[in-house]
């Protein structure tokens, strides 16, 4: 018989709030285990932390810099504090400069951190240079998904589902430099030129629809989009023996986008293309509208 090993506990202060915590955890997981919370924009539950957007930031007692909570570990005896004036500027900043350089209309965890620590992009203006925020035209070359760039605050978080921590494709990167960085294929391809093999998981983690399923894209643009009347319907893929968990998102009676449950732990949020998007062949026939092609619009040799 196994018996499961407990790791040693590591005892910190949160706030002034002691938390008893296993050794090699997150300043971000004894923060919530206190019941408080810090924002986070790079972090995701399924992916390795990786710290780059720096909004998780926190003092800990005796450190000469702001630490990013979802990477550090626990010390013993490590003093935290989440919520202080220099904490509270340095976020509004990231936040700031975040809104200042993309369109973060459509990133809610975005809006929300920006209303919370009441954040004036608007400041930044005067010392935007002409040019200083490329504006680009969403990227719409295959059936499936949309670039769309101009929302992107390279978070990372596609690289990662779509490397050794999800699919294993290892399609998309970060190229270039500074301003000029961006989420790519390689040399600028468009997508069904590339290593994609359109699984669609880069697109369940990005919080900002600048990757974004086709649907989900031309609603918006048509202005039809509207989560409050879409239903969420969790059912089983019919394609394989597999049988991932799928959440159909249903509106008006038709299905516009297809999820998988991140507390799954079979696809931990991640899918292949058919369960991703080959769910339109249930509206083959009736009205037009998103999902209602013929065919199910994968590209050729993907399934
Ligand atoms: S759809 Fe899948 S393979 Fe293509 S870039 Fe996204 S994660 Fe990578
Ligand atoms: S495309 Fe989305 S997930 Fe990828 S880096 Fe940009 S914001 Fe993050
Ligand atoms: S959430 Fe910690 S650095 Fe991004």
């Amino acid at each position: 018989m196994t018996r499961e090993v407990q790791a040693p506990l590591v005892t910190v202060e949160v706030d002034d709030q002691r938390v008893e915590i296993p050794e090699a955890s997150t300043l971000l997981q004894a923060i919530r285990a206190a019941g408080k919370d810090v924002p986070t924009l790079c972090y995701h539950p399924v992916l390795e932390p990786i710290g780059v957007c720096r909004v998780c930031v926190v003092e800990v007692e005796g450190s000469r810099t702001l630490v990013p909570a979802c990477i550090r570990r626990v010390e013993p005896g490590m003093r935290v504090r989440t919520e202080t004036p220099r904490v509270e500027l340095s976020r509004r900043m990231v936040v700031e400069l975040l809104q200042t350089s993309v369109d973060t209309s459509l990133a809610p965890d975005v809006q929300r951190y920006a209303a919370e620590y009441g954040a004036r992009p608007e400041r930044w203006q005067p010392f935007a240079r002409e040019g200083f925020r490329t504006r680009r035209a969403p990227k719409v070359d295959n059936d499936l998904y949309v670039r769309d760039l101009d929302r992107c605050i390279l978070c990372y978080r596609c690289v990662r589902a779509c490397g050794e921590e999800g699919q294993s494709s290892f399609a998309i990167a970060v190229a270039g430099r500074g301003l000029g960085a961006r989420i790519d294929p390689g040399f600028d391809l468009p997508l069904p030129d590339s290593a994609c093999v359109f699984c669609g998981n880069c697109l369940a983690v990005c919080p900002t629809e600048a990757l974004v399923p086709k649907t989900q894209f031309e609603m918006r643009r048509a202005g039809t989009w509207d989560e409050r009347r879409q239903q969420v319907v969790t059912t089983t893929c019919p394609y394989c023996g597999v049988g991932c968990k799928l959440n159909l998102h249903v509106q008006d009676n038709r299905i516009v986008k297809v999820t998988a449950p991140l507390e799954d732990p079979i696809t931990r949020g991640f899918l292949c293309v058919k369960g991703r998007f080959g769910w339109t062949y249930v509206h083959a026939g009736t009205a037009s509208g998103p999902g209602s092609e013929a065919e199910p619009s994968t590209p050729a040799g993907t399934l």
